[in-house]
């Protein structure tokens, strides 16, 4: 048997009605100005459209790179969003920007963490290190889970491939200005000389067309502009933790 709990005369009645109704607006009231406090920022903190300078195009080694980390399925492993939450923050630095993604065709957001998110692992390390890691990572790392990607220290970089990669990027809107072979030969050249020289410093020795070149040009761009640009105040954060 269930015990009737309401007030049997009118009077008590309806006060306690209007605190129903009354109770049923505030409610309402605070859902509202709670939501709306959840969604601005994520309007206000895109500042991508407004903003177009503040990231720019990888180059053509930075594409042949990511390429590579898309064969190779590194995006299984790891993710590429930092969230604004603290832990993330402590561990990997500045939650990405919506903005950031803008020239990344596919998204590689990734969906697991067997390893670190890596948005933010450009000049993190030296290229000797991830010249290392690729090669052996429990020798940089001991305990380490993460597959060997040997064959990345011999295997070679085909400008043909780049240029219709570059290419490809275009056509879907990203701003290269300039796709003529020689011109991404040069850059490929250009960009790749610079890393072997610092892995020669380490004692590595390595040639500019390697794929492990490619992916280690790749590695240290990302999270870069976006970095550059929220020091610079050119994004809008907001005061997400
Ligand atoms: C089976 C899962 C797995 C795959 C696949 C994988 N990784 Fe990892 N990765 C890890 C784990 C676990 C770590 C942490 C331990 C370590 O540093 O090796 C890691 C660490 C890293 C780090 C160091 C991150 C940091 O902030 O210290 C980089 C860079 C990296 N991986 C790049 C790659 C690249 C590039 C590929 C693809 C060629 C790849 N990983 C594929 C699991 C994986």
């Amino acid at each position: 048997m269930t015990t009737d709990t309401t007030p049997k005369d009118p009077f008590h009645r309806r006060v306690l009605e209007n605190k129903a109704g009354l109770f049923a607006i505030v409610t309402t009231i605070a859902i509202s100005i709670g939501g709306i406090v959840e969604i601005v920022p994520m309007f206000t903190a895109a500042a991508g459209p407004e903003r177009p300078d503040w990231v720019s195009p990888y180059t053509p080694l930075e594409v042949a790179g990511r390429d590579i980390y898309i064969r190779e399925g590194c995006y299984l492993c790891h993710s590429q969003m930092v969230r604004p939450m603290r832990a993330e923050l402590l561990r990997y630095g500045e939650w990405s920007r919506a903005g950031e993604y803008r020239y990344d065709h596919p998204f590689l957001l990734g969906s697991r963490r067997i390893g670190p998110d890596l948005h933010r692992v450009g000049g993190k390390y030296p290229d000797a290190w991830h010249y290392e890691h690729m090669r052996d990572p429990r020798s940089t790392t001991p305990g380490s889970v993460m597959p060997s990607y040997r064959w990345l220290l011999d295997g070679r970089i085909d400008a043909t491939d780049v240029q219709a990669s570059v290419n490809g990027l275009r056509r879907v809107g990203v701003p290269y200005a300039d796709t003529a072979f020689v011109d991404i030969v040069s850059s490929l050249v250009r960009q790749g000389t610079g890393i072997v020289g610092r892995l020669a410093e380490a004692g590595i020795e390595s040639e500019p067309d390697r794929e492990i070149v490619a992916l280690i040009a790749y590695l240290q761009r990302l999270g870069i502009d976006g970095r550059r640009a929220i020091e610079a105040g050119l994004t809008a954060p907001t005061g997400s933790q």
